[in-house]
């Protein structure tokens, strides 16, 4: 212990003395990232293993971001959210990219420093770092999110204004919420038996699961019907999830509305494509409407979604039915 201990404050300490500064009027010279990293991944296994499963991760490696700034003649604008420095040192303005350690992406140390401290829901004191309370932790507060998730840059179309105009926002929920679900476990583990230590805290899931996981994007989505009424229905795919979706440019649900007869035949269908960008999103606590006259025979109307990426269909992420009476 003693000896990790060492580890990790020696770059902090070279730190202070100057030797690392990235520039001069930097207030918050970083410690190498590289390094530490790998004393988070050592005491905290559980998130190292969520994390690395995560988009962050491969927020530089990621082979459609690499092919995106190919094609830019200034790519260091697309760095400070890709390989960020402190983001609260920051925040809520977007961080400063890091000089180096690109593979890591957004790392431990870009969401938790805090000056030479590391910031986190609890202050709780531990020997193996100084641990600092900070309001951007504990689930109030989307503000460190909203640092790289509220500016419309390259692909990236701001998610801020359309989750603040949302009644689960006014209510006091933030990103979090969803996308780092509460569970009770210990945080942290003995760096040399790997055996949990402390006691079991309220804690959230790294995982930041998304768009990337089909079972997730299900959730953005509902169907509604109003109908059958004199051979007429409405159909309503109703916005689940926090903000306005698509909100990635390059990201598209492709909506299926079809009337079925008994036999699974086809006797109606409507497309309607769902984009991110300026147009043809559908914004939060909204709805894609579809009104359908029922034909003779029929037996099921019903919804499928697809999910495109970059022109890739990656596969129906939604279905729900609804059967005649
Ligand atoms: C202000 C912060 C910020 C800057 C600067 C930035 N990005 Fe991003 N980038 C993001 C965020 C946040 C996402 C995720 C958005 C989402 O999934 O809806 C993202 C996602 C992407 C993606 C999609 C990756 C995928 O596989 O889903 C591409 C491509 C991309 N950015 C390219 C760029 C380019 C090119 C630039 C420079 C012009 C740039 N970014 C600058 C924040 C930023
Ligand atoms: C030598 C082991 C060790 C290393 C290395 C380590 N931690 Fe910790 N960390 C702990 C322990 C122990 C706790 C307190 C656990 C408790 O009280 O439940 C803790 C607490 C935390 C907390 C909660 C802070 C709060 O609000 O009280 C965060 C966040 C955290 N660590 C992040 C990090 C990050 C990021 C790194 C890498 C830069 C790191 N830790 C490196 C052992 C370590
Ligand atoms: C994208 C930003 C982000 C990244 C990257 C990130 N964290 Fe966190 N982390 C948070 C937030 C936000 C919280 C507070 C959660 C809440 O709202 O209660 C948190 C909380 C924690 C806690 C306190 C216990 C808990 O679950 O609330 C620990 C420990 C922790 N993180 C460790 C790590 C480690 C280790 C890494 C790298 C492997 C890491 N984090 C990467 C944003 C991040
Ligand atoms: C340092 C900037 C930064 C911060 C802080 C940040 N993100 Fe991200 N986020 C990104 C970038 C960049 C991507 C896209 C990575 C890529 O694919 O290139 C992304 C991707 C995502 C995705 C898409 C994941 C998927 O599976 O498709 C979600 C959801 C997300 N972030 C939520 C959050 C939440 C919630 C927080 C706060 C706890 C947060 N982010 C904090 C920059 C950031
Ligand atoms: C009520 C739950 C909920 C809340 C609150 C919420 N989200 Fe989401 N988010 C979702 C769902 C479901 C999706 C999948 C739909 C999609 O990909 O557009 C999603 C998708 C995303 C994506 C990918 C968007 C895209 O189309 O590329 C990002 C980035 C993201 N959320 C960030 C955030 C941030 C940042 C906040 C806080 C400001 C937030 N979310 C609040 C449920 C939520």
């Amino acid at each position: 212990m003693k000896l990790l201990n060492h580890i990790v404050w020696v770059p902090v300490l070279l730190a202070s003395v100057g030797l690392i500064v990235e520039s001069p009027e930097d207030e918050t010279p970083l410690t190498p990232i590289a390094g530490t990293r790998a004393s988070c991944k050592d005491c905290h296994k559980v998130y190292f293993d969520e994390w690395k499963q995560s988009l962050h991760a491969r927020s530089w490696t990621d082979p459609i971001y690499q092919a995106a700034i190919k094609r830019r003649k200034r790519k260091e604008s697309c760095y400070s959210c890709h390989v960020p420095d402190s983001v609260v040192a920051r925040a809520p303005k977007k961080p400063k990219a890091r000089s180096g350690d690109f593979h890591s992406g957004i790392t431990c140390e870009s969401c938790h420093r805090v000056g030479d401290k590391i910031g986190g829901p609890f202050g709780a004191k531990t020997t193996a770092h100084e641990s600092v309370q900070h309001e951007y932790y504990g689930g109030k507060s989307s503000t460190l999110c909203l640092s790289c998730h509220n500016t419309n840059v390259g692909p990236v179309r701001a998610l801020g204004k359309s989750f603040a105009a949302t009644k689960k926002a006014k209510s006091g929920r933030t990103c979090q919420h969803c996308h780092m679900p509460d569970l009770e476990r210990p945080i942290a583990n003995d760096p040399q038996t790997g055996k949990p230590e402390g006691k079991e805290r309220k804690a959230r899931s790294h995982l930041i699961l998304g768009p990337s996981d089909p079972k997730f994007v299900a959730k953005a989505f509902a169907l509604r019907v109003e109908g059958p009424k004199d051979g007429k229905a409405t159909l309503f795919l109703e916005n689940k999830a926090g903000h306005r979706i698509p909100s990635l440019k390059i990201r598209q649900f492709q909506v299926r509305f079809t009337v079925t007869a008994e036999d699974g035949r086809e006797l109606w269908s409507k497309s309607r494509l769902l984009e991110g960008g300026r147009r043809n999103f559908l914004e939060a606590e909204s709805s894609l409407d579809q009104e359908v006259s029922l034909p003779e025979g029929w037996k099921t109307m019903r919804v499928t979604v697809n999910h495109l990426l970059d022109g890739k269909d990656l596969g129906p992420v939604f279905q729900a039915k609804k059967e005649r009476e």
